[in-house]
């Protein structure tokens, strides 16, 4: 998270009362005695319950349970692996699907709305990095520097306003979307794609969009159908008890 140490951390969970009861509360400390001991083992056990799987998509494509997921849902698959060709970076494969390629690319969020400076923050952004300036601080610190995206930690054009491709595992349950929360249900973000990577209202070019992001020709119907896709990628652990923050 671009924390320069551990120090801000331990800060954080000794001092603000939430998180002092908690820690009382499960490792019986308090104060000094909370080091990165405690953290770690309270961030694992977070970790732990972040289960994926066995969603209703799971069981019709991999378990081959024809009832698993409803017809819009089907349809909806239809529509994710072809004409909107969802798939090329949320990726399937034969025997799993992480529904992300690890990737990078530019589709249309948050840069749209700092085009005409960005020729002039990549300059500058390069030269603070080359004069030793620290890119998780620039980055975390500055909302328009954050927008460069990949090009941050590359410094390559081609990835300025690239942000890595999440997984869609549970995404009907973590809304707002995108790495700066400005879509706020899975319909807006259909609908940005549909439209090219473009919000609606939003008539901006962005000369830096990926090629993979083109105008889809969805009707209203495909749009239904793909976000009951994409509400069928819940899993029931997940559903059931969703992790909240301390
Ligand atoms: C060129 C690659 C690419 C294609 C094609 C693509 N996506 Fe994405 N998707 C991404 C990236 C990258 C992000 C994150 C962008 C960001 O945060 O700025 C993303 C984010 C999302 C999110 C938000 C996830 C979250 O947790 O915030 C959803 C939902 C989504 N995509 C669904 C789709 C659907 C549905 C399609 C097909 C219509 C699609 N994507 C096509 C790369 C792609």
């Amino acid at each position: 998270m671009g924390l320069p140490s551990h120090e801000p951390i331990l800060q954080l969970v000794r001092t603000d009362a939430d998180y002092a009861a908690a820690f009382k509360q499960v490792f019986g400390k308090t104060g000094d005695q909370i080091t990165m001991t405690e953290v770690t083992r309270a961030i694992a056990s977070f970790e732990r319950s972040l289960l994926f799987g066995d969603s209703p998509f799971d069981r019709y494509y991999f378990g081959h349970d024809p009832k698993a997921m409803s017809e819009a849902a089907m349809r909806g698959l239809d529509v994710f692996l072809g004409q909107g060709r969802c798939v090329s970076c949320h990726v399937i494969e034969q025997t799993q699907a992480l529904l992300t390629d690890d990737r990078f690319h530019n589709i249309g969020i948050g840069l749209n709305r700092i085009q005409e400076d960005v020729p002039r923050l990549a300059r500058e952004f390069l030269k603070a990095k080359a004069a030793g300036a620290n890119v998780d601080e620039t980055v975390l610190s500055d909302a328009k520097a954050s927008e460069l995206g990949r090009f941050a930690v590359t410094g390559e054009f081609r990835d300025i306003g690239a942000f890595k491709t999440p997984t869609l595992r549970n995404v009907a349950a973590t809304a707002p979307y995108m790495h700066d929360g400005s879509l706020r249900t899975l319909q807006d973000v259909v609908t940005h794609y549909n439209l090219g990577g473009f919000s609606p209202g939003d008539p901006s070019v962005n000369a830096f969009l990926s090629g993979g992001i083109r105008p889809l020709n969805l009707n209203s119907a495909q749009i239904d159908d793909l976000v009951a896709f994409l509400e069928a990628l819940t899993s029931p652990h997940f559903a059931a008890a969703p992790p909240t923050p301390p």
